[in-house]
């Protein structure tokens, strides 16, 4: 009897304990927004439960179903095709935007006027001089700076100098070993690309431990921010430290001894100067240099993981993309190496490389934080909420491109989407400053893998996982040879 009467209450309090923990969050963030509706009313959404928000969710849809792109479906079909959603994720109480409007005006607008500052968590991992980091005219003068050294056309015809070999070179030792672990191999490939074009750093031991750090930097910077030993982030801070310690050096070297001077973006950077005459100091060279280095590191191998994987998967594309790169071999030189206005003529390479990068969706999101109380067609941005700039639902979204799953470069013909559509590298003021550069070594690898060597995917049904990264399950292992 008496456990009846347990039960019998149990049951009957659990809708009631369930209402009150989903309420929590929405009373503690929302309340007085909801009641004042002063400078516009809340997006619609929920915030979840207590301390966790709506993550299960999320995880449910971008780690067990693998069906990202659901978790903004859903909040479309259940609160209105707003574009603009609460919720409380990622430790924070966040607006969500994902309409073209929207994200244009938070990335553009909203962050050119200062009502958005930088939204990444972890100052003492990117380093407070960090471009990612700072704001207004301190982040003017460091993109300058920044965009100088790495995306005006003399640094990407320096790109296409020095890379080639490299290129050819992991080629070769692909086919060397048969079968290769593409994600692994590539991310290899990457990191030396970009110490190589950053520092003038070589393969070699301290770049393989220089790589080992900064994955679990990347870690860190994806965990929460609880600085105890065991966690990721008290590991990431502990490899920050280590990889300061290298560069600090090479830069007190190039410093010292004039003869060290090289050719690179280190260099650059060093040597760069503002609109008063000012060197950058060694801490914003230091921060800066380890930011590009992340920038660049996971995202162009991934990149360049995905147009492999595609192009085995739609072999019309590769003929195409073969029939031209053969055109354009027959029309060099005898040393048989791609040059940088070569790129003009490749133009449905240029669109293979569009539509890679699109489906690829290597960002998922961007993050800003609300500096001030925002309205942007009706809703209110609440003072110190985030803001999660949600980019890849458009990228595949019906509305915008026809048959969006099916990779066909060809669909960039004439086509210009309308502003905010086609957002890989974001837009605005922190527009990514590597944009020119992932393409100019997808131009590279496109080129010499079509031309001189096969693939195929050893697990050509194999699943994809989208956290961190898309990518796919077995790392896409692929069969790699000379044709
Ligand atoms: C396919 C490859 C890439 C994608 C999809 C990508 C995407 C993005 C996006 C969306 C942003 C905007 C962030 C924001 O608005 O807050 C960004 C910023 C940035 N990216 Fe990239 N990126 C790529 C490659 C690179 C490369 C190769 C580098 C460096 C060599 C780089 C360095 C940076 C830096 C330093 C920023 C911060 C800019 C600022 O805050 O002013 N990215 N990237």
């Amino acid at each position: 009897m008496d456990a009846m009467w347990v039960l019998g209450l149990v049951l009957g309090l659990l809708p009631l304990l369930i209402w009150v923990l989903r309420s929590f969050n929405e009373w503690r963030f929302c309340h007085s927004h909801l009641r004042s509706n002063n400078g516009g009313k809340l997006p619609p959404g929920h915030m979840g439960w207590p301390l966790i928000g709506e993550l299960l969710e999320f995880l449910w849809y971008f780690k067990f179903i693998d069906k990202p792109d659901e978790f903004i479906w859903k909040r479309n079909a259940k609160y209105g095709d707003t574009g603009i959603y609460r919720t409380y994720l990622f430790g924070f109480p966040s607006v969500i935007t994902c309409s073209p409007e929207a994200n244009r005006f938070v990335m553009g607008t909203g962050t050119e006027d200062g009502s958005f500052t930088a939204g990444w968590p972890a100052p003492k991992l990117l380093g407070e001089k960090s471009v990612i980091m700072v704001e207004g005219l301190h982040h003017k003068r460091l993109r300058r700076a920044l965009m100088d050294a790495i995306n005006r056309p003399r640094s990407l015809q320096h790109v296409f100098i020095s890379l080639q070999p490299a290129f050819k070179e992991a080629f070769e030792n692909w086919s060397a070993k048969g079968t290769i672990n593409t994600g692994d191999e590539i991310r290899a490939l990457g990191f030396s690309n970009i110490c190589s074009l950053l520092l003038s750093f070589q393969r070699g031991p301290l770049l393989e431990s220089m790589e080992m750090m900064y994955r679990g930097l990347l870690a860190g910077l994806r965990a929460q921010p609880i600085n105890i030993p065991g966690t990721a982030f008290h590991y990431a801070l502990k490899c920050r430290k280590k990889l300061s310690i290298i560069l600090e050096s090479e830069i007190r070297n190039r410093k010292v001894n004039k003869e060290n001077v090289k050719i690179d973006f280190l260099q650059d950077l060093m040597d760069s100067v503002d609109a008063n005459g000012d060197k950058l100091s060694e801490e914003e060279v230091l921060d800066n240099i380890t930011s590009i280095l992340l920038g660049g590191y996971e995202s162009t191998a991934c990149s360049m993981t995905w147009a492999l994987y595609y192009l085995c998967k739609y072999p019309e594309v590769l003929s195409k993309l073969k029939k031209e790169n053969y055109t354009i071999r027959q029309e060099m030189g005898e040393d048989n190496i791609l040059k940088f206005d070569d790129v003009k003529k490749m133009t449905y390479t240029s669109k293979v490389i569009d539509e890679v990068i699109r489906l690829a969706n290597v960002a998922h999101f961007m993050f800003r934080t609300v500096a001030k109380d925002t309205n942007f067609n009706g809703y209110k941005f609440p003072k110190g909420w985030k803001v999660i700039v949600w980019l890849r639902s458009i990228h595949v979204d019906p509305h915008y491109f026809k048959d969006p799953l099916k990779f066909n470069p060809d669909r960039w013909e004439g086509f210009v989407p309308s502003p905010g559509v086609y957002n890989v590298f974001g837009t605005g003021p922190r527009v990514c400053p590597g944009n020119n550069l992932v393409k100019m070594e997808l131009f590279m690898l496109l080129h010499y893998i079509c031309l001189d060597y096969k693939w195929e995917l050893v697990n050509p049904n194999e699943a994809i996982k989208f956290l961190p990264n898309p990518r796919l399950a077995d790392g896409a292992k692929l069969k790699f040879s000379r044709i």
